[in-house]
Order: structure tokens, then sequence, then C-alpha cells
């Protein structure tokens, strides 16, 4: 089934991946595409995707300064209503034969816009009411095109919107697509709605009948795919969505390294074996990695080791599948948009499964059905093809898993000792109905010995650290402020109930300059 497409542009702003959710979220289908898209003088490639509604993103650049991005001055003339955006608006006044010049006062931050003319994108807003906005530009629009009204101004910038209704032009000085734009969204919606003549057919069901149409064609009729779960959220959704399209020719593979977390074998059994009925082969790995790790207290040590053993374990166990000739990946459209954006990758996106040079090792080819999505629709396409909530609502957890949490040499006794403390932050932290606003939270166990005192005797053993932090997407982080009373049963039940731990701090330290992991 075929779906009304929103073309984001991007022009390298900050923003632009809100852009694409602030849009999704109104079930409305978009990708967002490097600007370059749109430099072809007959814009072949664009027409051919036929989209609904083009956006132009904000981003950094003067569009006056030489070698800055911009689009073929044909993109106004196909007839297909366009949105821009800060640096998206600008470009267009500057295309069409406006003025744009840096400002003498730079707006940026809170802004209050007053609407001119109750139209296009300010449709639903009575003319000459306030609008509370996000404003981030030090160039101005100084004088519009000729066709263009004034629709919208502030008092530090004068051409706040302006548009050209029947061109199906709408601009704005200001980002809708920030929550600092308290009604961004319905701006937004009136340019998809109103303008674009939207219809709202992007749903999670929608998507689910396409994905498994597009899995069956790409691995054909007797292909077979194998998948790696680790019990996270995104492999656990693809192995789900692959298994709704081809049954018994998707085999997952799960490697218990030793270092999970307390459960999480007979976890991911019963979600996927018992409930789902996929052919799970569970690989009991855990002495082939504690003996290669015996004695190494290394942090990138431990991670080297275990990536390149999960490497080995999984082609092994690969190489036994028969006919396999596809991989299932969990890549998410971030990452997507991280390698064909114009930027280019900005970090490096740390990944335990990333299962290196194995598909090209192995002649395998990739099935990413989740390339699309960002990851709060990967946890409502979840729910659809109905795995548990509280699968698809778990924190992050690292591929190297408790070895990085474990620190000094990582012993089983070390490890059952975290993994049962582990287990009591976690339960305590869902009873709190804490579980679900937090990014992570768990313990650490620190190679440190104390004096302690329990009943008449005196104890001598390790200390447990329990971090737990707020993050967006886990660059940075703030620590979180567990109520008191939650830090003080947490303690007493880890010292209490965990043989090897007679103290417990709590890690008060924010990204930079820490990590969120102690190692
Ligand atoms: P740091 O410790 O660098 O962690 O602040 C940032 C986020 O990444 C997770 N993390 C990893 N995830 N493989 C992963 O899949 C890894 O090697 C790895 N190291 C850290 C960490 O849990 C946090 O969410």
């Amino acid at each position: 089934m075929a779906h009304q497409l929103i073309l984001v542009l991007d022009f390298g702003s900050q923003y632009t991946q809100l852009i694409a959710r602030r849009i999704r979220e109104q079930a409305v289908y978009c990708e967002i595409h490097p600007y370059t898209l749109a430099l072809d003088p007959e814009l072949r490639q664009l027409r051919e995707m036929k989209p609904t509604g083009i956006v132009l993103s904000g981003g950094p650049n003067s569009c006056y300064d030489e070698g800055a991005p911009t689009v073929t001055p044909a993109l106004y003339d196909l007839g297909i209503p366009i949105l821009g955006i800060c640096y998206g608006a600008q470009l267009t006044a500057r295309l069409l034969g406006g003025d744009v010049r840096p400002a003498e006062r730079r707006e940026y931050g809170r802004a209050t816009v007053r609407v001119l003319e109750g139209q296009g994108v300010f449709k639903s807003v009575p003319a000459k009411e306030e609008l509370a906005v996000w404003a981030s530009h030090g160039d101005h629009v100084e004088g519009i095109p000729a066709g263009f009204v004034h629709t919208a101004e502030s008092d530090n910038c004068k051409y706040s919107g302006f548009a050209n209704a029947a061109k199906k032009i709408h601009c704005v000085q200001f980002h809708p697509e920030v929550v600092h734009t308290p009604r961004g969204a319905e701006l937004l919606g009136n340019f998809l709605f109103s303008i674009c003549g939207a219809t709202g057919d992007w749903s999670m069901a929608s998507f689910v009948e396409e994905s498994v149409a597009r899995i069956r064609a790409q691995v054909g009729a007797d292909g077979r795919v194998i998948c790696g779960l680790s019990g996270g959220v995104d492999s656990s959704v693809a192995a789900a969505l692959i298994h709704k399209a081809i049954g018994d020719r998707l085999t997952c593979i799960f490697v218990d390294n030793g270092v999970l977390r307390k459960g999480e074998r007979e976890y991911v059994a019963t979600i996927f074996r018992d409930h789902f009925k996929v052919d799970l082969r569970v690989i009991d790995a855990e002495k082939r990695f504690l003996d290669k790790l015996a004695d190494v207290t290394d942090p990138e040590k431990k991670r080297k080791i275990i990536g390149y053993e999960f490497i080995a374990v999984f082609e092994e166990e690969a190489k036994k599948i028969e006919n396999a000739r596809f991989l299932a990946q969990g890549t998410l459209y971030p990452d997507v948009i991280e390698s064909v954006s114009f930027k280019g990758p900005s970090h490096t996106i740390k990944s335990h499964h990333n299962v290196g040079g194995l598909p090209e090792r192995m002649h395998l080819a990739l099935v990413e059905p989740l390339r699309e999505l960002f990851k709060d629709e990967v946890r409502q396409l979840g729910l659809e093809l109905g795995l548990p909530k509280h699968m698809v609502t778990r924190q992050p957890f690292p591929g190297p898993g408790l070895a990085v949490r474990c620190l000094g040499s990582l012993t089983k006794a070390r490890l059952d000792v975290l993994r049962a403390a582990d287990a009591i932050i976690d339960e305590e932290i869902r009873a709190a109905g804490l579980y679900e606003s937090i990014w992570q939270s768990f313990g650490v166990l620190l190679p440190v010995r104390s004096v302690g005192v329990m009943g008449d005797a005196r104890t001598y053993e390790e200390a447990l650290a329990l971090r737990a932090v707020h993050s967006r997407d886990g660059m940075t982080a703030d620590w979180v402020q567990l109520p008191y009373d939650l830090l003080a049963r947490i303690s007493s039940r880890v010292i209490n109930e965990v043989r090897g731990i007679n103290r417990v701090v709590y890690d008060i330290t924010s990204k930079p300059p820490g990590t969120i992991e102690w190692e």
C-alpha cells in the first residue's frame, strides 16, 4: 500500500530530525534527504518520489555566502507545497528575489510572534494573536519576494512569516518543530492537512503490512534469515516483524556471554520461543567468554574480547543454519540519516551487535526492516506486533553487558553478586514507577572493600555504586535526583539480601565529565 510522502530537505539544522518526528506524529510519513536532492535542474529524482509536500529545514549557513547550500529555483515551480523554516525561509526569499541580510540583533531563543494574516500555516490562529516560538537565526529577511504577503512579525524580526498562497509557498523564521514552540505541531499540521492535503495515512498497522510484503519480496520464497537477539528493543522488534513475514524461515541466535543480567536468557526464551514460536538457538557461551576474560581488568581489553568472541560464536552458529542468505539488523532511522546527511557522520555509534564484517565474510545480505523508524516508533511497532510492554520499554543495555559494570576482574562469583544487586535495583525502580522515565538505572560493583558491621559481626566486603541517569540519546546525561526513601530501600535491600556487598553509594556525576557506564 502506497502512502503519501512529505520530503524534508536537510540544510544541516540540529532540529531536522525533530521536523520528521513532528510530522510522523501526525500520521503523515516523511523522509529526510540532503538538500543536494534538489540541485538537479530537472529535479528528476525528486519528482519521481512524488512528494505531497516539501519542508526546507533550517541550517547553520548564511544563504548569501559563496558555496552555501541551495536548491534549483525550479523547485518553486513544481506546484508542490513548500514550507521553509529559518534557513529554508531565507533561502526561499533570496532565490525568489527577496532580500536577506545579517541582522543587527540576532534572534535566539524564546520570542513572541504576532500573527498578521491568519492564513496558511497560521490558518488556525486569528490575526493579532501572539504565539510563543523558538527562534535561532543571525540573518533576517529584509524584503519579501513579489507575490508574497507578510503573515507574521516579532519585535526583533519583521518578517517572521511570509507566504504566497497561490504558489503554496509558506515560510517561517522560527522553529515550529521544537517543544519551545508550544503550538508548533498545530502550525505544522496546518501545512500538512490544509496546504498539502495530507490524509494522515501513515500508521503502524499499515507499516507492518508494507514491511511484511517488502521482507517477503527481498527474501524470496525459500530464503532463510538469521537474526542475533540481544534482549534489547531493536533486535527484538526486528525479529518479531521478520517472523511475521516469513515464519520458521527465521532463525534467531541468542548468545549467553556470561555477562548478562539475571534471568535474561529465560526472559528472551520465554518471549521468542514460547510465545512467538520462533526457531531460537540459545548458545551457552558463558564459560568460553569468562575463560577469555579471566584476569582481564582493562576496560578496553574487556570490550574487545567480548566483541571479538561474539562474532566468532555467532559465525559458528550461523554456519550451521543451511541456506541462510540473509542477516537481520535492527538499524534505525537516525543511523541511516547519520550516514546520508550532507554533514557526514558526526560520531561513531557504539554497537555490540554490529556484527562487523560478518555479512561480507559469510556472503549474507542485510535485512533491515526498521531503517525508516525512530526509536519511539520502534516501540509502538513492537506493541503492534504483540511484544509485551515491559520488553518494548526496556532501558538500553550495553553490548559488553555487566563486564563494564563489574570493575576489576570478572569472576562468575562477582558477576553473580552484581546480578543479584542489579535485579533489586530494577525491581525497586519499577515499583517506584520511575523505570520508563529514567534512561538507565543500574548497579556497578567496585573492587573496593570496606569494613562494616552486621549483627555483631565485622564484615569486609565490596561496595556497589548505584547509577541512574536521565538522557535523550546517551550522548549527554544528568544524574537523577532519586527520592531519598527509594535510595534507602535499595541500599537496605542490597546490603541485606546480597552476600558480598556491605556498602552502597550513589553516583552523582553527570556526562560530561563522566560517562554513563563506569568503563
Ligand atoms: P557511555 O558510557 O559512553 O555510554 O556514556 C553511552 C551509552 O551507550 C551505552 N554503551 C554501549 N552500548 N555497546 C553498546 O551497545 C557498547 O559497547 C556500549 N558502551 C556504552 C551505554 O549503556 C549508554 O547508554
